[in-house]
C-alpha cells in the first residue's frame, strides 16, 4: 500500500458583512500568530545554525588530526592505536554529517533555502548521483541500475537540492540492503511532470517503522550510523518543488520510494 505523506492545507473564503469583520479580526490574530511563529522558527534556526557551526569547526580539526595520525605523519602506529583511531575517525565523521544535516534543515525551516529553479533534466541529476554512489555500492557488492527514457521533459527544479534528495534515498537504499543486494533507480515522465522510483530489495520496514518515517530523528538504528534526518530533508526538498513523496515497503522484501515532481512552477516560487 502506498503511503501518501504530503499533508494538504485546507482554507476557506468568508462571506460579506459581519462575517467580513470577524474574518478581518481573525486574520489579524492569525497574522500576529504567524509573525510570532516565524520569529520563533528564525530564532531556533539561528541557534541550531550557530551550534552546529561551533561544533563542526572543532570536529573538523579533530578529524584532520586523526587523518594525520593515521597517515603515520608523527610516526608509525601499533595495530591497537590504528583501531582506536578508526573509531575516532568514524564517529567524528558521523557527528560532522549530523551537524551538516541540522544546518540544512534549520535553513529550510527558516525559509532561507529558496530553491534556485532552472529547467532541469531529472535523469541527468539522477545519473550523476548514481555514478557517485557506484563505488560505495561496489564495496558492498550491491548492483545499482539506472533506467531513464531517451527523451526527458525538462522541469523547473533546483539540481543541487534534487541531488541531495536522491543521495539521501540512495544512501538509505544501500545501507538497508545487504551485501549482494540490488538497487534500481527509474526516472520516467508522467502526465503531471516526472516520477522517480528508488527501489531496493533490502530489509524493508515494519508497519511501525513506516509510520515513523519522515519524522525528525526517527532513525531505525539509533545506535548505528543514521541520524534520522535524511528523509525529513528529502521530503522538505520535494515539497519545496511542489512534489510528493510516497513509500511502498514490506519487511524483509525491500522498499520503493516514489518522488513525483511537477512540470509546472511550484506555487510561490520564482519562474
Ligand atoms: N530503503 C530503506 N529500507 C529500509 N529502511 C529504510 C529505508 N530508508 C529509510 N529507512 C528507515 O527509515 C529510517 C529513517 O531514515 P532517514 O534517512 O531519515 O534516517 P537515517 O538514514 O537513519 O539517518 P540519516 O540522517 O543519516 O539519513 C532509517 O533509519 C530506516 O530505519
Ligand atoms: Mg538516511
Amino acid at each position: 500500500m502506498w503511503l501518501l505523506t504530503i499533508a494538504t492545507l485546507g482554507g476557506g473564503l468568508a462571506g460579506a458583512g459581519l462575517m467580513a469583520l470577524r474574518t478581518r479580526r481573525t486574520s489579524a490574530a492569525r497574522s500576529a500568530e504567524l509573525a510570532q511563529l516565524e520569529e520563533l522558527v528564525q530564532r531556533r534556526a539561528d541557534q541550531v545554525t550557530s551550534l552546529s557551526h561551533e561544533l563542526r569547526t572543532p570536529l573538523s580539526m579533530i578529524r584532520g588530526a586523526v587523518e594525520l595520525l593515521r597517515e603515520g605523519t608523527p610516526g608509525p602506529l601499533t595495530p591497537a592505536q590504528e583501531r582506536f583511531l578508526q573509531v575516532l575517525d568514524h564517529q567524528s565523521t558521523q557527528v560532522i554529517g549530523l551537524c551538516e544535516s541540522l544546518l540544512i534543515q534549520a535553513k529550510i525551516e527558516a525559509g532561507l533555502f529558496v530553491p534556485r529553479l532552472e529547467r532541469v533534466d531529472v535523469s541527468v541529476v539522477a545519473r550523476d548521483v548514481v555514478t557517485a554512489m557506484r563505488s560505495l555500492c561496489a564495496q558492498r557488492q550491491q548492483r545499482i541500475s539506472l533506467d531513464t527514457p531517451q527523451v526527458m521533459p525538462r522541469i523547473p527544479a533546483d539540481p543541487m537540492l534534487l541531488a541531495q534528495a536522491f543521495t539521501n534515498l540512495l544512501s538509505n537504499a544501500s545501507r538497508f540492503t545487504t551485501t549482494g543486494g540490488s538497487i534500481d533507480v527509474r526516472v520516467t515522465p508522467i502526465d503531471t511532470g516526472v516520477a522517480v522510483y528508488v527501489t531496493d530489495d533490502g530489509a524493508g520496514m515494519t508497519r511501525e517503522e513506516r509510520h515513523r518515517l519522515f519524522h525528525r530523528f526517527a532513525t531505525g538504528r539509533p545506535l548505528a550510523d543514521g541520524t534520522g534526518l535524511g528523509l525529513v530533508i528529502t521530503k522538505t526538498i520535494v515539497e519545496l518543488h511542489g512534489g510528493e513523496i510516497m513509500v511502498h515497503t514490506a519487511s524483509r522484501h525491500g522498499t520503493t520510494f516514489l518522488l513525483t515532481l511537477p512540470a509546472g512552477t511550484p506555487t510561490g516560487s520564482p519562474s
